[in-house]
């Protein structure tokens, strides 16, 4: 680098805020138009019907409403409980940003499980919060619920079902968290609808002050492009979180459609019994070919391969498939993960496994 360049990189770091120096760019997934992409657990099963019917329009040449309004009520409609329990966000992700804003003071505790969802210490780094990781434990089955008590956590997160291990956290545990905490409690449902609707913390949030449910249009919904999440909470904890969302945060066509597929339920539950179905194949397929694989509840499956992760990953790129390793997570570090989808998938996975392992 250039003497001047150098010192241009060194004005600007003095001008950026703190945790902006060391912070890392969040991981980009390789982008291969032609590859099964079995690495993000988004869904497989073709474009959600919904998205047939969409067609810009007059509305676009305005701006949508400040807080996607109809999006809000379609949520209540559906899921029970009144728009002001909603929020509407830019996928799960704009979601957790907008809770850090509100609720992430700098010094506060973020407490995580290990392994989790990878994008949870992002926002929080960024507005200089303390990040405790709590490793799971039983084998990635069970939240070590004293630890993340005793780490007196401003803010927690919890995927259940989680990513990247796939499976539920029992039931009684993060509702004592809930009960025990004095913050705030996310139980992030990205992926509740493959693990069965009875297993949701939804119906919950107006009986406890710190519970907030999240979820996403981009697993079961189809969506992931269109960039649609929510927050559900109750009412006085959700006027918090809507005064730092930014106005207008979703755009119209990604609202239409959120709304247009919440009426097309017909279509995910179909995807959802066929993702149950073949992730059960999938389990089998894999421990024939020596892999070991942990339960799951989820749209993916965590499996530790019997050769390297990373040599089987490249090996697999090679064959037009994509999949996740987590070579900066210690306790998986070992393990590749796999989306579920049709038969076809798997199928065609298990041939490009069978191909690379062949003594
Ligand atoms: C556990 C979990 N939460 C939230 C998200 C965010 O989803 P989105 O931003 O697409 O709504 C993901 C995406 O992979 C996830 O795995």
């Amino acid at each position: 680098m250039s003497e001047a360049a150098s010192e241009r990189v060194r004005r600007i770091d003095a001008w950026v805020r703190a945790p902006v120096r060391s912070l890392k760019p969040y991981y980009k997934a390789p982008d291969l138009p032609e590859a099964l992409r079995l690495d993000q657990n988004t869904n497989l099963m073709g474009p959600n019907p919904a998205l047939a019917d969409l067609r810009l329009g007059e509305a676009e040449s305005q701006y949508p409403s400040r807080d996607a309004d109809g999006l809000l009520e379609a949520l209540a409609d559906f899921h029970g409980h009144t728009p002001d329990n909603f929020l509407a966000a830019n996928g799960g992700d704009e979601a957790l940003d907008i809770l850090v804003k509100a609720f992430g003071e700098a010094g506060s505790t973020l407490v995580t499980t290990t392994p989790s969802y990878s994008l949870y210490p992002f926002y929080p780094k960024l507005a200089g919060m303390r990040h405790v990781e709590v490793p799971l434990r039983a084998g990635f089955a069970e939240l070590d619920v004293q630890a993340i008590l005793a780490a007196k956590p401003r803010i927690v997160l919890i995927a259940s079902p989680n990513n990247p291990t796939g499976n539920r956290f029992p039931t009684g545990q993060v509702q004592q968290l809930i009960d025990e905490v004095d913050g705030v409690v996310v139980v992030d449902e990205a992926y509740i609808e493959f693990a069965g609707a009875k297993a949701s913390f939804l119906p919950r949030i107006e009986a406890h002050d710190n519970l907030v449910v999240l979820r996403t249009f981009s697993k079961a919904y189809g969506l992931a492009g269109l960039r649609v999440g929510w927050l559900a909470a109750n009412r006085d904890l959700m006027a918090k979180l809507r005064v730092v969302k930014p106005p207008f945060n979703l755009g119209t066509l990604p609202e239409r459609a959120a709304i247009a597929a919440l009426d097309q339920q017909e279509w995910v539950d179909a995807g959802v019994r066929t993702v149950r179905a073949e992730r059960e194949r999938m389990r089998t397929k894999l421990k024939s070919l020596g892999f070991r694989v942990h339960p799951t509840d989820a749209n993916f499956l965590l499996t530790e391969p019997p050769i390297d992760a990373g040599e089987l990953l490249l090996a697999l790129r090679r064959k037009g498939i994509l999949a996740r390793t987590f070579p900066n997570s210690p306790p998986v570090r070992h393990c590749i993960r796999f989306t579920v989808g049709r038969a076809e998938h798997t199928d065609r996975l298990v041939m490009a496994l069978q191909e690379i392992l062949k003594p």
